[in-house]
Formats: structure tokens, sequence, C-alpha cells
């Protein structure tokens, strides 16, 4: 690798890459895409045999550490995570102080940033056993968060986690059990959160996880670079899209109006999308999309949403795009979040809570790409150039002298 930035600055002179399309940022071991022939492998592993045969937490572990643990390494790391489950009592109070009709990605911005206030102790970034044990409370944590983000906005009592389920049986424990019922967790659907959880748990260099890198590069705590990660999450360009993908599936409403649909998209003078197409790497098939299509086929016969109209639209609007000269021509294929939305929405999951479940799976991306950061050696705090196009030198006009 040549490192073409520091020739650059040696000579003087910076390059102007303002959406980073052909600028790699750092170096890194955890995450490779290959976005033409549509792969995504973590720590060499290809999604597809993790989604198929692993779990989210050995996914976890993989991420964290770079290999699968051994039998006892993964017992022993699920017990760390579910020692951290809890958050501090006095959290609950922190979430009463915010509006019911609250959007849940604004609370969790706000309740992940103040984790820091709560578990100063493991806030000092040049001790590796603090930064080990606040990637532990993170991924930990993370669910419990979510939930009484969705509890609050529901009306309903926190529900504690119960630390003898796994980690997405424990989720859907705390969103959708009441205190005065017994719950039952439903394996299928179990099954299909950890699955999902697994598919968002790592992107290597994009949008909220550059994000999370950058915040961590200036020294801040890593609590408030995870809370810089989902405030830029929420966008509807990167983990919005799944909300968004609904949105325009459900007002589409009816096969027959996808090709009018269709028609808006091309128009050049609307600002019309197709949601969940598309991908700044992938220029084919993303690999996620395609298992996530099979669990939203077992989602929805489980739930009994096998004649969803919104899966009809979504298969029909994927075949007519990709037989479409417009979709052709400029590479757009399914994204994750062309079939997220609807699965996530027959798991009985507002829509308001689908980026909120996309943070809790990518908290141990941006945790490991976070680690990797600032065990680097060469890290420096980031510091993009910018080109500057404002006004020539000009003087000081006194008011008296204006008009
Ligand atoms: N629908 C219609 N046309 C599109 C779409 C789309 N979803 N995506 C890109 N295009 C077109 C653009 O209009 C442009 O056409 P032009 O060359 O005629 O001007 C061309 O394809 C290139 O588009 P860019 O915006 O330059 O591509 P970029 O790489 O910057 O954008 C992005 C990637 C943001 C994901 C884009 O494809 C998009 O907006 N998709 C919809 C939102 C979405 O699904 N986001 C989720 C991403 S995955 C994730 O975050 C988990």
């Amino acid at each position: 690798v040549i490192d073409i930035a520091k020739l650059y600055a040696q000579a003087g002179l910076f390059t102007y890459d303002p959406a980073f399309t052909s600028t790699a940022s750092c170096q890194s071991k955890i995450t490779y895409i290959d976005g033409d022939a549509g792969v995504l492998e973590y720590r060499g592993y290809p999604i597809e045999q993790l989604a198929e045969k692993g779990d989210f937490l050995e996914t976890c572990y993989l991420l964290l550490y770079g290999e699968l643990p051994t039998k006892s390494q993964k017992f022993d790391f699920d017990q760390r995570v579910i020692h951290h489950t809890m958050v501090h009592e006095q959290m609950t109070r922190f979430f009463q102080s915010f509006r019911r009709d609250a959007h849940p990605m604004a609370v969790m911005v706000a309740a992940v940033g103040a984790l820091a206030a709560f578990y100063h102790d493991s806030t000092d970034i040049n001790d590796s056993k603090q930064r080990m044990i606040a990637s532990m409370r993170m991924i930990a944590k993370m669910p419990t968060l979510a939930a009484m983000a969705y509890k609050y906005t529901i009306g309903q009592p926190f529900m504690y986690p119960k630390n003898s389920l796994s980690f997405a049986e424990n989720f859907l424990q705390m969103c959708f059990a009441v205190p005065c019922e017994d719950y039952e967790i439903n394996p299928v659907l179990a099954g299909a959160l950890d699955t999902i959880f697994i598919l968002h748990a790592d992107h290597e260099q994009n949008a909220s996880t550059s994000t999370v890198r950058i915040a961590g590069s200036s020294g801040a705590n890593p609590f408030a670079c995870i809370a810089a990660g989902i405030a830029c999450l929420w966008g509807p360009a990167h983990g919005g899209a799944n909300e968004a993908a609904l949105a325009m599936l459900s007002g589409i409403g009816t096969v027959d109006r996808i090709p009018d649909f269709i028609t808006r998209v091309k128009d050049k003078n609307s600002d019309v999308r197709l949601m969940g197409f598309g991908h700044r790497v992938y220029k084919n098939y993303d690999p996620r999309a395609k298992i996530m299509q099979k669990v939203c086929h077992a989602v929805l016969d489980e739930t009994g949403h096998g004649d969803d109209p919104m899966l009809k639209v979504a298969l029909e609007l994927e075949k007519i795009a990709l037989n479409d000269q417009y979709f052709i021509d400029r590479k757009l294929y399914p994204n994750v979040d062309f079939y997220s939305g609807i699965t996530l929405k027959a798991m009985g999951f507002p829509t308001s809570m689908f980026t909120v479940l996309f943070a809790v799976a990518r908290t141990v991306g941006w945790i490991s790409q976070w680690s990797e950061m600032i065990e680097d050696p060469q890290q420096k705090i980031g510091r993009p150039r910018q080109l500057y196009t404002g006004a020539a030198r000009r003087d000081y006009v006194d008011m008296a002298d204006r008009k």
C-alpha cells in the first residue's frame, strides 16, 4: 500500500473526494466486502456461513477478537455479556424525562451518550481493561436500552433482562412480555432475529462506523462515540432506509401500481428513489439481502402474514427493477433493507423501532472498529481537509459604514 496521503502532504497537496468514494480512511482486519462480486466476510468467514451456522454472540466474539471462540471461550464470553445486561436503575428516570411520542432513535442517542455518566469507570480509553469492559457493557446493554425505549413509547412497564435466555430471546422478552402474563418465546422468531443481528453486525467503513472512528480519534469515550454512530445511522440514506422502504411499499399498495412508481423513480425531476435498492459499495446483489429474503419468508409464514400484500409488492418490484435498463445500467440491486422492514413488521415491531434494532446489532461492529483504531499505533485524530470556495480576503467594514 502506497501512503499517497503522506506523499501528498509532504508535497503540500491534497485530494478532493467529498463523499469518500475512492478514499480509504483506515486499514482494517475486520470486515471484507467485494462489492462487484457481492461478497461479505467477517474476519474472513462468509456471511452466508455465519448466518446459517453461527449465532450472534459468537459473531460478536469473532468481530471483537478476530477468531471464532472455542467452546469454553464462547461459554465464558456469553457469561460476561449476560453479567452486563442490566442498566443502572437510575436510567429508568432518565427515560421518564422524554415525551411519550419521542422517536426511539432520539432516545437512544441520548441514553447511550448518558451511559458515560453512569459507567465512568470504563471511560479511560488508554486502559485496555476499561476498553474491554466498555465493549461488553455496550453489547449487553444496547438491547435493554432499546427495549426500554420501546416500552416507554407504548406506556408499558420496563421488563428486566432474563439471563437464562439467549441474546435474541431476551430482546423479544424485554420488548413484548408484560409482568402480568406469561410470555412464550417463538423459536422461529428468535432464530430469525438472531440472523438479522448477524447480518447487521458490521459493514466496514460505512457512514456510522466512520462517524464512530472519527469521534473516537479525538480520544472521546466509547459511549459518546457509539452515541455519535447511532445519530448517523438514523438517516434515511443509511439505517433509516428499512423504515423508508416499508413506507414506500405500503405507499405503492398493490402490484398494478408498480409501473407508475418506477416511472416516477426514473424521472430526473423527481426525488423519488427505490428505497432498499442501491449501495455505495455493492454493484451486485447485497449478499445480506438474499439471506434476508429467506428470513422474511420464514417469519411471514410463521406469523400468518404469508399473503401480506407488501410482500407481493416487494417481490414484484424486485423482479421488475432487476430487468429494467435504468437499474441495470446503474447497477442497482436490493440491499439488506429491502426485506428487513416487512420482516420486522411481521414480528410485531413498529416502524420507529427498525433502525433501533439495526443499532443493537451494529454496536459490536462499531465497538470492534473503535477498538482496532485505538490499538493502532499509527492512530491520529481524523482531520479531513477541505477545498475552500468562499470569499477572498477582505477588510472588516464598521457597522456605521454599512447600509
Ligand atoms: N433508486 C433510484 N435511483 C437510484 C437509487 C435508488 N435507490 N440509488 C441510486 N440511484 C441512481 C441515482 O439517481 C444516480 O443516477 P444518475 O447517475 O442518473 O444520476 C445513480 O443511481 C448513482 O446514485 P448515487 O446517489 O450517486 O449513488 P450513491 O452510491 O451515492 O448512493 C445510496 C448509495 C445512498 C445507498 C443510494 O443507492 C440510495 O439512496 N438508496 C436508497 C436508500 C437505501 O436503500 N439506503 C440503504 C443503504 S444500505 C444500508 O445503509 C444498510
